[in-house]
């Protein structure tokens, strides 16, 4: 279901947005409409659905609109056209006394500067929140003090953030914006400031948090590696318009442009991408009931020199084709008997993974899932392909029959 839904939103910057509406609609280019009217283009035509309890990852150039994007949410800023649904409730039609309770009970920020009241202890920082919903102190104290241990500063309570390291105070921040037991929690950047081992652990922590409590989580991110860790779906602005939203597989296998491949270019594709994303689908499989004969017709009609054999919807093995004719020579009922045992690889297993069992044996693998049930056999080429793209011509050349549903068994 969709917590957050914007369709056809658009901004622009300047004393008279209404004015230039219909020129950004017909496709002025920002450059044009900034040097024709002193306006700014922040967001063109932005469509965009938010699942409930996933991690939305928005990421894009500086300047690309990402902020201006997310305040709009909790309508920090007005759209000059579009409409914004939370919860199915249109949130261009709330009053002004609507809103205030909306944005205090709906939605918590989390800055990239931690936005923290120095004069304020950990506690009181993190009590915030409540305080301003009108939570008397014990009781806000008290829930404050929970979600100081959750984020792991129990005993810096009575701390004030200049006594804190960056990564403490953004911990403090995240506490802060738990506290309020929001629905949604948009983070801004909330963990660029911070030093890349901080960092991780921090991600960690969150995703952590994140598989007890199911939020709804916008995140902004310049850094592709946190947004393939963190992001169930990741949306690509640039110069304010949307030019890709998708799963991180999707972003990684389909580029929708040139802007998308040049965040794609440092990522570590083989730890983001699995043993399933690499295998065919085999379009033939045998069982262990099979006759002798339809084996032979089937991979001769395909020419393929071994095929795997399933019990049910397990892997049982795999049969040659030499062992499949033998079988037919010497009247078996079924091929059960001339299977030989297959080499498997699980189907989450990353690439890097995968490409280690691959040099070690040039067998044939199959990738099962986690009920040992047959996803498909691995694709050699498909697998240097996914994770060196520019490679994949050589390696398609080298193996001919990896089209037909299974690769070929090259040690036969
Ligand atoms: N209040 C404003 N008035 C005028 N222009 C603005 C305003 N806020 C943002 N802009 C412009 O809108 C564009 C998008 O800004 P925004 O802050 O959303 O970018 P961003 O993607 O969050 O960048 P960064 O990664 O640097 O934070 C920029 O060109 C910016 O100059
Ligand atoms: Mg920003």
């Amino acid at each position: 279901m969709a917590k957050i839904e914007v369709e056809n939103i658009y901004k622009i910057f300047g004393p008279r947005p209404q004015r230039w509406l219909q020129a950004a609609r017909e496709g002025i280019s920002r450059e044009d409409l900034l040097a024709s009217s002193g306006h700014t283009l922040g967001l063109r035509d932005i469509s965009l659905s938010i699942e409930e309890g996933s991690i939305h990852v928005i990421m894009g150039l500086s300047g690309s609109g990402k902020s201006t994007l997310i305040r709009h949410f909790n309508r920090l800023i007005e759209p000059t056209a579009g409409r914004i649904r939370v919860d199915d409730v249109d949130v261009m039609s709330l009053g002004v006394r609507e809103l205030e309770r909306f944005r205090q009970q709906k939605m918590s920020m989390v800055f990239q500067r931690f936005g923290l009241f120095p004069h304020r202890c950990v506690l009181d920082n993190v009590a915030y929140g409540l305080q301003i919903q009108g939570v008397e102190r014990k009781e806000r104290e008290r829930r404050a003090m929970h979600w100081v241990e959750q984020v792991g500063l129990s005993g810096y309570e009575k701390q004030f953030p200049h006594q804190l390291s960056g990564g403490m105070q953004q911990r403090v921040g995240l506490a802060r914006a738990l506290a309020t037991d929001a629905e949604i929690l948009l983070m801004d950047e909330a963990f660029s400031a911070l030093d890349p081992l901080i960092r991780r652990e921090m991600q960690d922590q969150l995703l952590q948090l994140q598989s007890r409590l199911n939020k709804t989580i916008v995140f902004i991110t310049h850094d592709l590696d946190e947004a393939l860790r963190l992001g169930n779906r990741i949306a690509i602005l640039k110069a304010g318009e949307l030019v890709q939203e998708g799963t991180p597989e999707d972003i990684l296998l389909a580029p929708a442009d040139d802007y998308v491949q040049a965040f794609l270019q440092d990522v570590n594709r083989s730890k983001v991408l699995n043993a399933a994303h690499a295998c065919n689908a085999a379009t033939l499989s045998l069982t262990t009931r099979s006759q002798p004969a339809h084996a032979v017709e089937l991979m001769a009609r395909k020419n393929l020199r071994f095929t795997p054999v399933l019990d049910g919807k397990r892997l049982f093995g795999v049969i040659t084709r030499q062992a499949a004719e033998r079988a037919l020579r010497e009247g078996a009922r079924d091929i059960s008997q001339h299977v030989e045992s297959m080499a498997t690889v699980p189907a989450n297993a990353g690439l890097d993974e995968v490409l280690g069992r691959m040099l070690s044996s040039t067998e044939p693998l199959a990738v099962t899932d986690e009920n040992n049930e047959f996803v498909g056999v691995l694709s050699r080429s498909k697998v240097v392909e996914l994770i060196r793209p520019a490679l994949s011509a050589e390696a398609d050349s080298d193996e001919p029959g990896d089209s037909s549903g299974t690769t070929q068994r090259s040690a036969a």
